[in-house]
């Protein structure tokens, strides 16, 4: 196992070259197998997430290779249906290979995700909306089995518009026959990227963005080469280190209205924010002051992959902030963590009660999820003294060369062997 050795204090200074967004390659992963064609990801982001799902592609039978920060699929040759419960457990999001699998082979068979530290983290609505395409279903001991030799076409309406079941009703009813009207999609921009992806292999898909969007099924599909947008949950994390630390940091490639509410708030905290194209630029200096509320919300609201990161922010801001977690159930396991280095959070079901404290000091703190694990390094990069965040794994499932990138800012930081 590793560990970081952070020395808190230092002002960040300089710009982020920002990683492909996690949550846009990974679905594009998954549509990859819809085309027996070569299909490139381009700047595919060095994450374990990524190796995982890659791990998937091959035990279908596809071959997988990573050059010049490219991934290179080709799934002639996959002919298996089954992906293995151990890498269903590793990669939750793997769930939205139902669709894919479907489209490509009418049936699949995939250990049952569970939850996580972040939440129980069902897929309810994945299965009805299958359902709705005229897929059979059976669960039995743990797996889900799905059949169905060719979908067809429904109108499937959400009433929560969960990102993976918007993404994996895309990649069943692409192929599908006739039309399909998904209303009360997911809007989050990820979702624009996979309808673009899909589009440049010659699916018919419109409306992703909004809530309700069309897919026109279609015979066959292509391959395509394709560059994702860029990490805006990464953007919007090293904007609130800069934060933390004060200093002056800039991200590009992030359009500043896929992270509206977070400049916002951070605006609120006291820092200059300026947007221009996609260039963001963030001045932070002296104490800032808490946010009264943050609630998670569905995009386009406040993202709930950024909510440990404003709870470590808003810990040693002056006054008091109220968190609100509205899309996970036990989304603020990183608290106790922040509390060994002095911060005052009470919580309370979905709510965290945060009371800001002059300054956090050094500890010796543990990851326990990807973004909690995030929060602990943005903490420990204001604190005072040194701090210890064991348990990289985690982070490493979402951020290449976080180390390097904040070391290039100015950041005291290193990886040690524990
Ligand atoms: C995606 O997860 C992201 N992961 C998550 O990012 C992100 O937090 C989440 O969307 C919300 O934005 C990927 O894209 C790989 P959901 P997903 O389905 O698809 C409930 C990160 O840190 N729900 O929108 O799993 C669910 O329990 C990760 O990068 C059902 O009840 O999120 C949750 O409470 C963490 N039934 C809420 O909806 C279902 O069938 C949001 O889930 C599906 C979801």
């Amino acid at each position: 196992m590793e560990k970081y050795v952070i020395e808190g204090g230092r002002r960040l200074a300089g710009s982020v070259a920002l990683q492909s967004a996690k949550n846009s390659v990974l679905p594009l992963l998954a549509a990859s197998i819809l085309t027996e064609e070569r299909v490139t990801i381009r700047d595919a982001p060095n994450i374990s997430d990524v190796a995982c799902m890659a791990q998937i592609l091959r035990e279908l039978g596809a071959n997988v290779r990573f050059s010049g920060g490219n991934v290179t699929i080709d799934s002639a040759d996959a002919c298996c249906h089954e992906i293995p419960s151990s890498l269903t457990r590793e990669l939750r999001s793997s769930v939205f290979m139902l669709g894919s699998l479907l489209s490509r082979f009418g049936r699949a068979l995939i250990a049952y995700p569970g939850g996580c530290d972040i939440g129980l983290r069902p897929i309810d609505l994945h299965l009805s909306a299958l359902k709705r395409l005229g897929v059979g279903i059976s669960e039995r001991d743990g797996f889900i089995f799905c059949e169905c030799a060719r979908m067809k076409g429904a109108e499937i309406l959400l009433d929560f518009p969960s990102v993976g079941a918007t993404e994996n009703i895309l990649l069943a009813a692409v192929k599908a026959e006739g039309r399909t009207v998904v209303t009360g999609a997911a809007k989050e921009p990820e979702i624009v990227d996979l309808q673009n992806f899909l589009n440049a292999m010659g699916a018919k898909v419109a409306g992703a963005g909004t809530d309700v969007i069309e897919v026109e099924g279609v015979k066959a599909l292509h391959g395509a080469a394709f560059r994702p947008m860029k990490d805006r949950i990464e953007a919007g994390t090293f904007l609130f280190a800069a934060a933390a630390c004060g200093g002056e940091v800039e991200v590009e490639g992030v359009r500043p209205e896929n992270i509206r509410l977070l400049l916002h708030k951070l605006r609120e905290n006291g820092c200059k924010i300026h947007a221009k194209n996609d260039k963001i630029r963030i001045e932070s200096g002296g104490r800032l002051k808490c946010n009264r509320r943050i609630e998670t919300m569905p995009f386009p609201g406040f993202p709930t992959d950024l909510q440990a990161q404003a709870t470590a922010l808003n810990a040693s801001c002056a006054g008091c902030a109220l968190i609100v977690e509205n899309l996970f159930e036990t989304r603020f396991k990183y608290v106790p963590e922040l509390q060994k280095m002095g911060a005052d959070i009470e919580v309370k079901g979905r709510t965290a009660f945060v009371r800001g404290v002059e300054r956090l000091h050094g500890a010796c703190v543990t990851a326990g999820d990807l973004r909690g694990g995030a929060a602990l390094v943005i903490a420990a990069l204001g604190a005072e003294g040194v701090t210890e965040v064991l348990d990289l794994s985690h982070i490493d499932r979402g951020y290449a060369d976080f180390r390097t990138k904040l070391k290039k800012l100015g950041a005291s930081i290193r990886r040690v062997g524990v």
